[in-house]
């Protein structure tokens, strides 16, 4: 059995980069329906039934980078800025404890006022009171603060590489230090310093071929990623990707489209590819298909969902994109109306930290 399980998986991990094309490009209803299925079932095989929920919290929205697509870039003067002191963050962590979930994400902008000192003492003091699984996601740092955060217990990171077309990534990241190491470089000190290492990209970037997004799906494979998170694209009025996209813009044909269907697609190839990583539905994808589209990034390949579980007053303030989903729930509510939604998918809450089951 096991043995039959392994080529199964065998057979879609090598998929190729063909392949890979014509799942992205295909207008057949029945093959994509053949795709999801591929998808929910080597999901079934190696995660499980579990859906992990992980606890969002948005501490700061201070950013000292100006990516071209993103909300809270440095320039966008619209946003009135907010940094979460440290108590509010260790309510937000003992909230996530009393609903069940067994992971808290701490995220942030590239926030030099979160220094490497401080956050350490932050997470050490989350696990002292919640022994929760603590997940880092506040860009790009030195390695020095990596090290010491993960010696502080920190137990992953996330840091999605975006694009993997290095012309692409350039125009839409103004580099804030072009010495600095780029992000696959920094995934590989992640991975060093034994956390559990996660990235991913956006879907629909305007200049993003279906080619470089074949890529993109290759490259989780190659970095053998922990936890993939992959969403379309909102764009955002007050970035200059939103506002003019115009000369980003490939041909039809070869731009990717930042939807619904598109994201179902890439999800399911990432769970055929990296079959036994943790893939979340993500908070783009709902606020572009609201629930039902969560529930089928979750039948299509996913396995975990973070509630968002920022105190309402920062939430609206933490935009990286417009019209974030959930902006208005708290963790009970997301629990209970999330967990019916689950069981009602033939799935379950997982309990536990929920870190990747096989490496
Ligand atoms: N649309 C969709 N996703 C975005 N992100 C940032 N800005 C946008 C946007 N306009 C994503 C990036 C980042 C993650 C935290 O949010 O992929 O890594």
């Amino acid at each position: 059995m096991m043995a039959d399980l392994y080529r199964g998986l065998d057979r879609f991990s090598s998929l190729e980069r063909e392949a890979i094309l014509s799942w992205l490009r295909t207008t057949e209803p029945a093959e994509l329906e053949r795709l999801f299925i591929a998808a929910d079932t080597v999901r079934r095989r190696t995660v499980g039934d579990e859906v992990h929920l992980r606890g969002l919290v948005e501490i700061s929205n201070h950013c000292r980078r100006r990516c071209a697509y993103c909300g809270i870039r440095a320039p966008n003067r619209a946003l009135r800025r907010y940094r979460m002191t440290q108590d509010e963050i260790l309510a937000a962590a003992e909230e996530a404890r009393a609903a069940g979930f067994g992971t808290l994400v701490l995220q942030s902008g590239e926030d030099p006022q979160l220094t490497g000192p401080y956050v350490a003492g932050l997470v050490s003091e989350i696990k002292r009171r919640t022994g929760l699984a603590v997940t880092l996601s506040l860009g790009e740092r030195s390695r020095d603060d990596l090290a010491r955060w993960r010696e502080a217990g920190a137990d992953r990171y996330l840091l999605r590489f975006e694009t993997s077309d290095a012309a692409l990534y350039r125009r839409i990241h103004p580099a804030a230090d072009p010495e600095g190491p780029d992000r696959f470089a920094l995934l590989g000190t992640l991975r060093a310093l034994g956390y559990e290492v996660g990235s991913g990209v956006m879907i629909g970037i305007p200049g993003q071929s279906y080619q470089s997004l074949a890529d993109d799906i290759l490259a989780f494979r190659k970095l053998d990623l922990d936890m993939i998170g992959v969403g379309p694209y909102l764009p955002h009025p007050h970035t200059p990707l939103g506002y003019r996209p115009g000369h980003f813009l490939l041909p039809d044909s070869e731009q990717v489209p930042n939807d619904a269907d598109m994201t179902y697609r890439v999800l399911s190839l990432t769970r055929l590819v990296c079959p036994f990583a943790n893939i979340p539905s993500t908070t783009a994808l709902a606020t572009l298909a609201n629930e039902e589209g969560r529930d089928l990034g979750l039948l299509r390949g996913a396995n975990v969902v973070m509630p968002n579980l920022t105190p309402e007053r920062y939430r609206s303030l933490y935009e990286i994109y417009p019209n974030k989903a959930c902006l208005h729930e708290t963790a009970e509510f997301l629990r209970t109306t999330l967990e019916t939604r689950i069981n009602f998918l033939g799935r379950k809450i997982g309990t536990g930290p929920g870190s990747k089951k096989i490496k």
